[in-house]
């Protein structure tokens, strides 16, 4: 899956939600995800957030609601999920829907007096493997105000990312992890609370168990 056409033409086969954003568990990553951003971005932080593959706007809403001070650029390749956006958060104030491709995209559209934050929230992964790296590139080209990106993504390799590549290619970027959390576990175990902490802090558990992790990259 990676162009307009494919994504329009698999949301309309799926009724426009082929994930299920409606479920706990898509719930608890955006609310994890929300509240890991809140950790080190203060709420009356006035810049832009250029959010790349907002789908139906379920993050974007969060953002708006988190950071009222904030404008949003809500981006996306497909009509279909910008349409849905516009349909959920059109009366929001603070953002603006564009449907584009993120390895594309026009950066003149970001406005240049305001402090950007990028967020590439589990999308990434869905441009072909040498394209990841020119998309973070483009950033730092026309982008070159913006120091943070948080990035959220599966770590289970294969498709997705596995962790030392991911830090290994935002280094070669210019970006260090200053922060993660796992948003979510490929197996659960008794102790769900100590296991949570063990997987944060404990990167071959990580590497065996997680499944999506969010992480802050910071410019070096
Ligand atoms: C799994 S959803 C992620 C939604 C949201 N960011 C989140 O964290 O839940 C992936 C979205 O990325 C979009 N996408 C995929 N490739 C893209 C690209 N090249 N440019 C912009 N958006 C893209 C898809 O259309 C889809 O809406």
């Amino acid at each position: 899956m990676r162009t307009k056409t494919e994504f329009d033409q698999w949301f309309k086969e799926n009724n426009g939600d082929p994930w299920g954003y409606h479920t706990p568990f898509v719930i608890k990553r955006l609310d994890d995800s929300i509240k890991f951003i809140g950790q080190t971005v203060e709420a009356s932080f006035k810049g832009v957030f250029v959010e790349f593959g907002s789908f139906d706007g379920s993050f974007t809403s969060r953002v708006l609601t988190n950071f009222p001070s904030a404008h949003v650029l809500a981006i996306d390749i497909s009509e279909v999920a910008t349409e849905t956006n516009i349909r959920n958060n059109g009366q929001l104030t603070g953002v603006d829907f564009i449907c584009a491709d993120m390895l594309g995209f026009d950066y003149t559209k970001v406005p240049p007096q305001k402090e950007p934050i990028v967020l590439i929230l589990e999308s990434l992964y869905y441009l072909d493997v040498p394209e990841r790296k020119v998309m973070i590139q483009n950033i730092n080209k026309f982008l070159p105000a913006n120091k943070v990106i948080f990035l959220s993504t599966p770590v289970s390799g294969n498709k997705y990312f596995e962790e030392d590549h991911l830090l290994a290619m935002m280094k070669e970027c210019g970006y260090s992890c200053s922060s993660l959390s796992v948003l979510n576990s490929k197996r659960s175990f008794g102790f769900k609370a100590l296991f949570d902490v063990l997987l944060q802090h404990i990167k071959f558990l990580r590497r065996k168990y997680a499944n999506q992790v969010i992480f802050k990259f910071e410019k070096l």
